[in-house]
């Protein structure tokens, strides 16, 4: 532990490039993903991802609420983001605050790069993103899981949407940032991947980087992005697999 006034600053990157939890830079932490997880809801994900769990509910397309939304050539995507008061460690107070509507902003925004709303004019596509436990990087664990979730309701989509955050640590780019690295390090930068084209749908930064370190953060994001896509596309696979017919010949 180093220490900057009265507060203590954990050691983020070790001599040997080792991370706090024993991460290399470009290491990903262990994610889980589970399609289909709610009944009730068309289309649903829970995703574990570190100590991240968060739970996406997909409806529609249905009757736009409030009405006035409603748009002719199309429908509208509307996402909420929420961190359950007890997802943190301080507790949270219930409801949205200004932080939470302006990730369902972006998350939103992200969705109608994908989706092909056009498709539903008149209807509403609504996406539910519950933080149930957060460890940094909610956000991005909130699109991987509406991502799967919208999948899993049969919405057509372009493609799937991976993200992760990408951070500077110790002077260093890491992929995907914990907690305590969030908190003390110099830099976050959150981005989502549309895949087949390569194209960023989501991208935010807080903190500062070089021109050449922000170069080397949206590569080592991408990468990141591309292995977290073949684990969603297996959370579907495991879904939908067909059992092999019984009695089929070999
Ligand atoms: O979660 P994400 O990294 O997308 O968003 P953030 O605003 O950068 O928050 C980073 C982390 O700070 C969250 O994942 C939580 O672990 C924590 N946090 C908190 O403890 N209390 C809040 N009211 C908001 C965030």
């Amino acid at each position: 532990m180093g220490s900057v006034g009265a507060k203590e600053v954990p050691v983020l990157l070790s001599a040997d490039g080792r991370r706090i939890d024993g991460r290399r830079l470009d290491e990903l932490r262990p994610i889980r993903i589970q399609a289909g997880a709610l009944h009730q809801a068309d289309g649903s994900a829970f995703v574990e991802w570190g100590a991240n769990k968060v739970m996406a509910a997909v409806y529609g397309p249905r009757e736009v609420h409030p009405r006035h939304l409603q748009q002719n050539n199309k429908a509208v995507i509307q996402c909420r983001y929420n961190m359950a008061a007890f997802s943190v460690d301080e507790r949270k107070r219930p409801g949205l605050d200004r932080r939470s509507q302006e990730i369902s902003k972006v998350i939103g925004e992200a969705f109608e790069s994908v989706v092909f709303a056009e498709e539903f004019p008149r209807t509403s596509i609504d996406v539910y993103i519950e933080v149930l436990q957060a460890n940094a990087g909610t956000r991005c664990a909130g699109v991987v899981a509406a991502s799967v979730a919208l999948a899993d309701a049969g919405i057509p989509m372009v493609d799937l949407l991976p993200s992760v955050a990408v951070g500077k640590i110790g002077g260093a780019i890491a992929l995907d940032l914990k907690k305590e690295e969030d908190n003390f390090g110099e830099a976050d930068l959150p981005m989502a991947l549309v895949p087949q084209s390569g194209r960023l749908v989501l991208l935010q930064m807080e903190g500062h980087m070089t021109e050449a370190e922000l170069a080397q953060a949206l590569d080592l994001g991408v990468k990141g992005c591309r292995s977290i896509h073949e684990t969603m596309k297996q959370a579907l696979r495991d879904r939908y697999a067909v059992a092999p017919l019984a009695g089929g010949s070999a």
